[in-house]
């Protein structure tokens, strides 16, 4: 019941190091083709079905990867996914947001294989209602000036909004899309005590529907006027009370870890956990 991927959504930034939760939407117009917006950049990712669909790969030598071709200053980012197949132990799926360099901001979506019949849970704090390895399902980052949503099938899972003024670190550069397939062996699955299982290689995961609702930042700062204006619409995104309902239900249920009431590790709560109430 548990054999499925799990996923850790974090933010880092210079300020603060988080791990969080999982996914997004299916608002935004869907099918563009792959090379319109993105470019391979490590490894052997293969274009399927007109560049509609990419397969990353991943075998003993290398992993893969792609990136968006642009930088962004806010958007809905969502890419729908289907995992590697059970016996992927060490082998990590990541679909991301970040500003690269050294205090860079990131969120992700991180899904860390399994043994076959073994749950395994760790540094994992969601638990996903389906197997992910059977089908695709969409996983999206909703980021504007006021909140950054993870969205899995249109469930919003987790919620951080923008308390900058009260000191809590937010994205302010602008972010790549990012997704992977990589040897995460040393962390990824029981503690790093389960190794890559080789036999099962080459690894596969499938992506389609590479959107493109995001506002353009490709310089070095992002313009808070632009990107922040009405005219975009996620930057007026609400959730409705049938998300919010939606939202609860599935904390209560499939959340495994929240730091937030990790009191022996945190025993004061960082700030924004007060704040996100
Ligand atoms: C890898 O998987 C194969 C096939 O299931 C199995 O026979 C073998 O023992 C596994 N190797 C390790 C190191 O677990």
């Amino acid at each position: 019941m548990n054999k499925r991927g799990e996923y850790v959504f974090s933010i880092f930034s210079s300020v603060l190091v988080l791990f969080l939760i999982a996914t997004v939407d299916a608002r935004v117009p869907g099918s563009q083709g792959f090379d319109e917006n993105y470019v391979v950049t490590w490894g052997n990712v293969l274009k399927l079905n007109q560049g509609r669909e990419v397969q990353l790969t991943m075998d003993q030598t290398a992993g893969s990867a792609f990136e968006s071709k642009h930088k962004f200053g806010s958007g809905f980012f969502q890419m729908s996914i289907k995992l590697p197949p059970k016996d992927s132990a060490g082998v990590v799926t990541a679909f991301y947001l970040t500003s690269k360099g050294d205090t860079h901001d990131e969120l992700d979506f991180e899904f860390l294989g399994d043994t076959e019949g073994k749950p395994i849970q760790i540094q994992t704090n969601f638990v996903l209602w389906f197997d992910p390895a059977t089908d695709f399902h969409t996983y999206g980052i909703l980021w504007n000036p006021y909140q950054i949503v993870f969205y899995v099938d249109e469930i919003p899972i987790r919620i951080f909004k923008n308390n900058e003024k009260y000191g809590v670190g937010y994205p302010s550069k602008p972010m790549t899309v990012v997704a992977s397939l990589w040897n995460g062996e040393g962390w990824a699955t029981d503690g790093g005590k389960t190794k890559i299982n080789w036999s099962f290689a080459p690894f596969k995961a499938n992506f389609q529907r590479f959107s493109d609702s995001g506002c353009q930042a490709d310089g070095q700062n992002i313009d808070a006027k632009v990107c922040g204006s009405t005219t975009y619409w996620w930057n007026t995104v609400r959730l409705s009370a049938k998300e919010t309902t939606a939202f609860e239900n599935v904390r209560a249920k499939y959340m495994t870890y929240d730091y937030c009431s990790d009191h022996p590790r945190y025993p004061v709560p960082p700030a924004e956990c007060r704040l996100n109430q």
